[in-house]
């Protein structure tokens, strides 16, 4: 890890020369970086640290005046936008930064492509049930490809906010409950974007998000206040991010919440002791939307002016979009509140990332394929697919999947023909027309004459005559499929949520359809784990499809004809009632722990009348045919500290199918300085296997890898006995034994 020393001083935070241990390119570009601040004014400087939005073509300042985007881009006084839709509209802004302004300097064009760009990967939660790190990764260089084609530069994602709430909308875009995973697939997302080469044409800068903590939002309730202890912070939260870090990263956002009483964009110790001198970022700091000028809502800046002045000294570069760096920059300097030193470091840290993504070099060499050619490329239409079916998770199957041929199918519910909502939230650039939906891939796998549609209801309001006709369908048909949950507009961003079941007026069309006696399977569209007791029990099966992305039909057909086997493992538990919330697999045992569902002694920690367990637990999903998992051994059980521990299972597929498994590895600590929890995970594998066929998986687990925070703060492993699990979910019960000396 990179370690950088930096000068404090009163008002200047850092010396711009103190950069040790850098990389030739880094240095490359602070070098080119240094020398074209010389030439630039105080004003062109802080407009680099300025984004905006282009609004009917007119920015609004925080002084209220709307002024048009080329004067500001025209006297240097923008550095990046954020947003654009035609790529046409990028090029013409470009042209103007690059020929009309004094300096030329190419402007940064940013926008959110999270789950894919023109081709739509299933929304990130669900993404992260295939629990493949490579196909994650290709997801994202697929992403960025598309992106790069149509001229943006930079993307805000991946977003690494841990979270075991689904009353938060927001945990679509994330990888679910565990750091461990999270971190895996955040360092994934990462080399997708960036690749080896940041300034390819094929490659975009990503964008680490919302540093930091975003996801621990109280009640679930999304730009909520986070309060926690560090301790709790660094072993929970923190290490997604840091593996972005690590994985080269060159930008993070800051997120909207505050943290430790200090909203996150004017946190220094968030911004600067955390992510520059602990974790050895280089790249730059862009807020969250408006979220510098938040700072005076929060109630701990004064005005525009004393939060612009709080987030330069905290070390964040770019204001995106409300204007208040660009509006009392200058001033600010002038009365000797913030230094012209700061502004420097972080001008520079701007124009190091934009020289690196070559900008400076070629500012119109993104855009310059032939994007017509990239959209949309068949191959990863068919990898989306791929990805689509790994993602969906198996729950409940009582032997109605899958589906014989020749069948009669009433295919019901408001997710069934839902192009839109089938893309799920963010979808930056995705189009709608372009969604292969459950309806047509159906009709094309199984005859159209085998499918009985109807919508049968809205997501939360009843149709007229929706439950006869979906009633009547269902007389007609051999099986019902019931293709219900969320739209798009419940997932992600400002979708909080304090009831997380299905919708009443969907349930009342599961409650219709059941009555006629025909097995009924529910394909469930969501962006976050629900409480679904009612579907489980009434329901034959249970897939959950998610928002599934652009090719969501076809990889719903594969699996329900079982051309493909379901292989999804959940990464965020499904809570029993909402009440139980957050829940979590990995939560502490507590002094009074209540062993299982039978313990059912009074002063235990447990509620009275609801078990303590989810009910799908984190890591579960099953599929058309049975594994086993036995032999589990440990090959060493003692393993000095700094080595690495290593664990064996055989796993064998009895079923009559070909199938692809999760293994998952957990470990608990038995005694430690402070409280663990009650196990983690900390190794996986996908494991394909023919049917009747055996393998022996070997994990191997650094010792480094069992570090966490002490009371101290700081974070090591230590010596002693754990127990080991390996299997299919969560709940493992193949047990094994090591000792760290
Ligand atoms: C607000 C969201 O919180 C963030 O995730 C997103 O990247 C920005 N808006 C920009 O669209």
């Amino acid at each position: 890890m990179k370690k950088f020393i930096f000068a404090l001083t009163a008002l200047a935070i850092i010396s711009c020369s103190t950069t040790p241990q850098l990389s030739q390119e880094e240095k490359e570009a602070f070098e080119f970086a240094d020398k074209l601040i010389k030439k630039m004014t105080l004003r062109e400087k802080i407009g680099q640290l300025q984004q905006f939005v282009t609004r009917k073509g007119a920015i609004t300042g925080p002084d209220g005046v709307a002024r048009n985007v080329e004067e500001y881009i025209r006297e240097g006084a923008v550095g990046s936008f954020l947003s654009i839709k035609k790529p046409e509209e990028m090029i013409r802004l470009q042209k103007i930064a690059v020929e009309e302004s004094r300096l030329g300097i190419p402007l940064i064009f940013g926008y959110d492509i999270i789950h894919g760009c023109r081709v739509q990967f299933p929304e990130n939660l669900a993404v992260s049930c295939s629990w493949d790190i490579e196909a994650i990764e290709k997801s994202a260089s697929i992403a960025a490809e598309e992106s790069a084609a149509g001229g943006l530069h930079w993307t805000f994602s991946p977003m690494c906010d841990v979270s075991a709430d689904p009353r938060w909308g927001r945990v679509s875009e994330g990888a679910g409950e565990d750091p461990y995973l999270g971190s895996k697939i955040s360092a994934a997302m990462v080399r997708g974007y960036q690749g080896n080469d940041l300034a390819s044409e094929k490659t975009i800068a990503a964008c680490i998000k919302h540093f930091a903590a975003y996801g621990a939002g109280q009640a679930g309730r999304d730009y909520h206040t986070v309060d926690m202890s560090e301790m709790m912070f660094r072993n929970r939260y923190l290490p997604p991010y840091r593996s972005a870090v690590e994985a080269g990263a060159v930008t993070v956002m800051s997120s909207f919440n505050d943290f430790m009483g200090v909203p996150a964009s004017g946190n220094k110790w968030l911004l600067h002791d955390l992510l520059r001198e602990e974790l050895g970022f280089t790249g730059f700091v862009v807020s969250d939307y408006d979220a510098v000028h938040e700072m005076v809502k929060h109630g701990t800046a004064a005005d525009g002016k004393d939060a612009a002045m709080q987030a330069m000294k905290a070390h964040l570069n770019m204001d995106m979009v409300y204007g208040d760096y660009i509006a009392y920059g200058e001033e600010l300097v002038k009365e000797g509140k913030v230094s012209e030193q700061t502004i420097d470091m972080l001008c520079r840290e701007v124009l190091a990332v934009k020289y690196r993504l070559g900008l400076f070099n070629d500012p119109f060499k993104y855009g310059r394929q032939n994007r017509e050619e990239v959209w949309y490329r068949p191959e990863n239409l068919e990898f989306a697919r791929e990805v689509a079916a790994k993602s969906m998770v198996l729950l409940t199957n009582n032997g109605v999947l899958p589906l014989n041929e020749g069948k009669k199918i009433a295919l019901v519910g408001p997710l069934a023909d839902a192009p839109r909502d089938q893309l799920g939230a963010w979808i930056g650039w995705g189009e709608a027309d372009r969604s292969v939906t459950t309806l047509a891939a159906l009709k094309e796998r199984f005859g159209a004459k085998n499918i009985l549609y109807t919508k049968g209801s809205d997501f939360r309001k009843p149709i007229k005559g929706g439950i006869e006709e979906a009633v009547r369908l269902a007389r007609k048909a051999d099986v019902v499929l019931l293709s219900i949950g969320l739209s798009y507009k419940e997932s992600g961003e400002a979708t909080s949520l304090t009831e997380i079941t299905v919708p009443e007026a969907q349930q009342a069309l599961l409650d219709a359809v059941k009555k006629v006696g025909k097995p009924v399977v529910v394909l469930l569209g969501t962006g976050r784990a629900m409480d679904i007791r009612n579907e489980v029990e009434m329901a034959d099966a249970v897939l959950v499809t998610w928002h599934g992305g652009t090719m969501e039909g076809a990889a719903v057909a594969d699996l329900l004809s079982g051309d493909k086997n379901p292989s999804g493992h959940l990464t965020m538990s499904f809570p029993y009632c909402v009440g139980q919330v957050p829940v979590h697999y990995d939560m502490k045992i507590t002094g009074r722990p209540r062993r299982g569902p039978q313990h059912d002694k009074k002063y235990l920690s447990r509620y009275m009348y609801t078990p303590n367990e989810p009910l799908f637990p984190f890591g579960y999903g099953l599929s058309y045919t049975e594994f086993e998992y036995s032999d589990l051994q440990v090959v060493t059980p003692e393993v000095a500290l700094g080595g690495v521990v290593k664990v064996s299972v055989k796993i064998t597929n009895k079923g009559k199918r070909d199938g692809e498994d999760v293994a998952q590895l957990y470990v608990r600590d038995l005694v430690a300085e402070t409280t663990r929890p009650m196990r983690e995970l900390k190794g996986f594998e996908r494991v394909s296997l023919a049917a009747g066929e055996a393998k022996v998986v070997e994990f191997e687990i650094p010792t480094s890898e069992l570090a966490y925070c002490h009371r101290d703060l700081t974070t090591k492993t230590d010596a002693g006995d754990f127990l080991v699990w390996v299997g299919a979910d969560s709940n493992a019960t193949l047990e094994g034994k090591f000792t760290i000396k």
